[in-house]
């Protein structure tokens, strides 16, 4: 693996019941970039997610985060190889706060063990109050400070999305990957997604989005690559990328989400 790279995977596929939904994807995402990753519905944007994650093993291909070879890790090992993931359709806990939604995401950095979580020895409030004040942090970097203590149920679309980004960022991930971040937003609260995702670039963590939103793909990203039919069809720049032939026949042949912007 060459210096630099973060993530890279190895003719990565995946096959469902016979449909190739990946076939021998090999990328290489690196450290401190903005990647996208776009592509048709159906292209396979997700599963490849699904592969990197452990959430949906890879038939066949190799991933390595930093250099080490995660590909039949669970997805427990991959968070705690702090790859942290938002996903595209997830609901928080209804019942739940905000605050108390983020907290789950900082479960691996709690340092009491369980004993002193049972017994509630003195440990586990000082490290309780250092999770809270971090979950705090967090809801005020995505703008739903004010809304900590309400019930997650009662969140917009779009608050319930940045609630998502924010759980995610609660593990302290050096690789966060976006799927569909502002799919349903308004063209107001995709500007605040895309000045977030610089924000947290600058932070140091690499981001790989999926998205559709041309808009943001374009505007932000260093490079991009782009699927079909679980293929690699290009790569590169935005400019490079929106004027290549092979990319705009993809999109004209599904007929929607031309990247014309
Ligand atoms: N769990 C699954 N079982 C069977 N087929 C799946 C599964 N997940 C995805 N697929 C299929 O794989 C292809 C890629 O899907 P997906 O990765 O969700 O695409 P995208 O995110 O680019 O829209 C589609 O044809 C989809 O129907
Ligand atoms: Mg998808």
């Amino acid at each position: 693996m060459t210096t630099g790279n973060i993530l890279t995977t190895d003719s990565l596929s995946v096959t469902f019941g016979g449909v190739r939904a990946l076939a021998a994807v090999s990328i290489n995402v690196k450290e401190g970039e903005i990647l996208s990753i776009i592509g048709p519905n159906g292209a396979g944007k997700t599963t490849f997610f699904n592969a990197i994650t452990g959430t949906c093993p890879p038939t066949s291909g190799q991933v390595f985060l930093a250099g080490q070879d995660i590909t039949a890790k669970s997805p427990d090992e991959v968070a705690r190889l702090r790859m942290a993931r938002s996903f595209q359709n997830l609901k928080p806990f209804p019942e739940m706060t905000l605050l108390e939604n983020v907290l789950i995401g900082r479960e691996i950095h709690m340092t009491t063990g369980i004993l002193a979580t049972i017994l509630r020895l003195p440990a586990f409030f000082a490290d309780e109050a250092e999770q809270k004040c971090r979950a705090r942090d967090l809801l005020a970097f995505v703008g739903l400070e004010h809304r900590r203590d309400h019930l997650a149920r009662n969140l917009t679309y779009g608050e319930r999305k940045m609630l998502e980004i924010a759980r995610a960022l609660a593990l302290e991930p050096t690789l966060l990957l976006l799927d569909e971040p502002v799919a349903g937003m308004n063209p107001t609260e995709t500007g605040f997604v895309m000045e977030l995702v610089q924000n947290i670039r600058r932070q140091g963590i690499t981001v790989v989005i999926i998205e559709h939103d041309m808009k943001m793909v374009m505007g932000i990203s260093d490079r991009i690559y782009v699927l079909d039919h679980g293929e690699l069809i290009a790569e590169g720049a935005p400019h490079e990328v929106r004027a290549n032939p092979a990319v705009i026949e993809a999109y004209l042949g599904g007929g929607t989400h031309a990247p014309t912007h």
